[in-house]
């Protein structure tokens, strides 16, 4: 759980650097994050958002860029506030391999620190393909710009990557490697922007605020936990890049596997960042990594129709843009609880959610000639957000007959406010400049993970479990995964 904001870390003046200020991310999310957040005047006061990219842009092309983002369907007062946020801003063209070109961005810092007589912390946001990571991440540290201004953390330096992080294990430890002769962990912000969605969030809540379930919270009490993420997009214009990752490592390899460690992961001894993601950590270590011919049975893959003819697509591409795989804990409180978890692309509406099958008691107080019925708890971030739990209640009538009903808790109305994104890089942002990492992942959660799904992906490319297709924009995959692989069906 973020902490609340500390004042006097959002007081101190902050220049943040976005790597690959021209690019989607940007435009997607950090600007319309950074945006609210000026309107909301929870920016350092003195604040300055310095993009950088290849671009033979000029400071008023880039000013264009970041004013076309926010856009003109905003109300007057929000324009009056974006002429504000565009005065914040300014460019610098830069060669990512070039290191004199991050010297003079130094000085252009420096002149910053100077207009404002006072050190001033900096943000390095690296919005560039990971292919670029090594050698951004090698400059920043040769040129002395994450080199803090001031004493006595005064001017501190972070550095914010997004995922992927590496592209197996031994890929993510050599990055790992490197980052870690530059850097002090403390100083690496990875995002998973999962961990920022207030209904997983909401998880950690759910389970350590009440003592409704947590007593028994484990096989005992649990018959199987399932994670979905369903999406009704497709791979839309990142077919390069999604080509050579695909749904696992796309989705399951980080959101999937950190909602699992909230909900498995035994109680921290605090709420503070350091205690939760060591309790994550612990957790995701638990991870039975399946031997590749248990990952074949243990999986299921599929591609929709029409992906090779996406533009960056191979056109014989095996690439999975669905997939479900079963995983196990051996963590006691867990042995043998099935984890199964899904995800990919055009599976018609949204569904982001967890469902948790309690068991039943035994021996079983059944009805006569039936199965006993299981209460499940569901907590979801899409379509709506909120926590559902069933229970079985008698239906009115002479009979002694069971039906359905749930106790429901809505979260919110997801129509009446700001867009997702905007409200997870706020929280992601603002906990960055604060020095709050609960929300990043730590580089041992990311080997742990790699640990559990690199058996799958090897065993996919050894051919070992068979590629399906489905039709797009329609959840027919899941019905046929369940009735295809009996290991991974529900
Ligand atoms: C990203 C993936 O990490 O998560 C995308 O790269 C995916 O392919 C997205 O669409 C899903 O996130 P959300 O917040 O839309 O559920």
């Amino acid at each position: 759980m973020a902490k609340n904001i500390n004042p006097a870390s959002l007081g101190a003046p902050t220049i943040m650097v976005v790597l690959g200020a021209t690019g989607d991310l940007m435009a997607k999310k950090i600007v319309p994050a950074l945006f609210h957040l000026h309107k909301e005047q929870a920016l350092p006061s003195r604040f300055r958002l310095v993009g950088v990219s290849r671009r033979n842009w000029q400071d008023s092309d880039f000013k264009k860029h970041v004013k076309s983002i926010i856009g003109d369907a905003i109300p007057k007062a929000a324009r009056l506030a974006r002429n504000g946020f565009l005065n914040l801003t300014s460019y610098h063209q830069l060669t990512f391999s070039e290191e004199s070109n991050y010297r003079v961005l130094g000085k252009i810092l420096k002149q910053i620190d100077d207009e404002w007589g006072q050190c001033s912390n900096k943000l390095f946001y690296l919005s560039v393909p990971p292919q670029f990571y090594s050698v951004i991440f090698n400059n920043l540290h040769q040129s002395g710009l994450t080199k803090p201004c001031g004493g006595s953390g005064e001017g501190w330096t972070r550095v914010i990557v997004e995922k992927p992080f590496g592209s197996d294990r031994k890929s993510a430890k050599a990055l790992d490697k490197q980052l870690s002769k530059l850097f002090k962990e403390e100083q690496i912000y990875r995002i998973d922007h999962y961990l920022a969605k207030e209904m997983f969030q909401n998880i950690i809540a759910f389970r350590f605020g009440n003592n409704l379930f947590e007593a028994e919270w484990g096989r005992k009490f649990i018959q199987s936990i399932h994670i979905r993420l369903f999406e009704s997009k497709g791979v839309e214009d990142r077919g390069e890049f999604y080509d050579g990752v695909g749904a696992l490592r796309d989705v399951g390899q980080n959101h999937l596997l950190e909602i699992l460690a909230l909900l498995t992961m035994k109680r921290p001894e605090s709420y503070d960042a350091a205690a939760i993601r060591t309790a994550r950590t612990k957790l995701l270590k638990t991870l039975i990594a399946p031997t590749i011919a248990d990952a074949a049975t243990n999986s299921f893959r599929a591609q929709y129709e029409g992906y090779r003819t996406i533009r960056g697509v191979a056109s014989d591409s095996d690439t999975e843009t669905y997939f479900r795989v079963r995983g196990f804990l051996s963590a006691p409180q867990w042995k043998s609880v099935p984890i199964i978890m899904e995800g990919g692309k055009r599976l018609g509406a949204p569904l982001k959610e967890v469902e948790i099958i309690l068991k039943h008691p035994e021996p079983c107080l059944c009805p006569p000639g039936k199965d006993h019925v299981r209460n499940r708890i569901i907590i979801r971030t899409e379509p709506n957000e909120g926590i559902t739990v069933s229970f079985y209640a008698k239906k009115p009538g002479y009979a002694l007959e069971l039906e359905e009903r749930s106790f429901r808790f809505d979260f919110r109305d997801r129509e009446s406010t700001k867009s997702q994104y905007t409200e997870e890089y706020e929280k992601l942002l603002l906990d960055c400049v604060s020095g709050d990492q609960t929300l990043f992942v730590s580089s041992a959660e990311i080997a742990a993970m790699w640990h559990f799904i690199d058996p799958f992906i090897t065993a996919w490319q050894q051919g070992l479990a068979p590629l399906h297709r489905y039709k797009p924009d329609s959840a027919a995959i899941v019905a046929m995964a369940n009735a295809a692989n009996k290991a991974v069906s529900d």
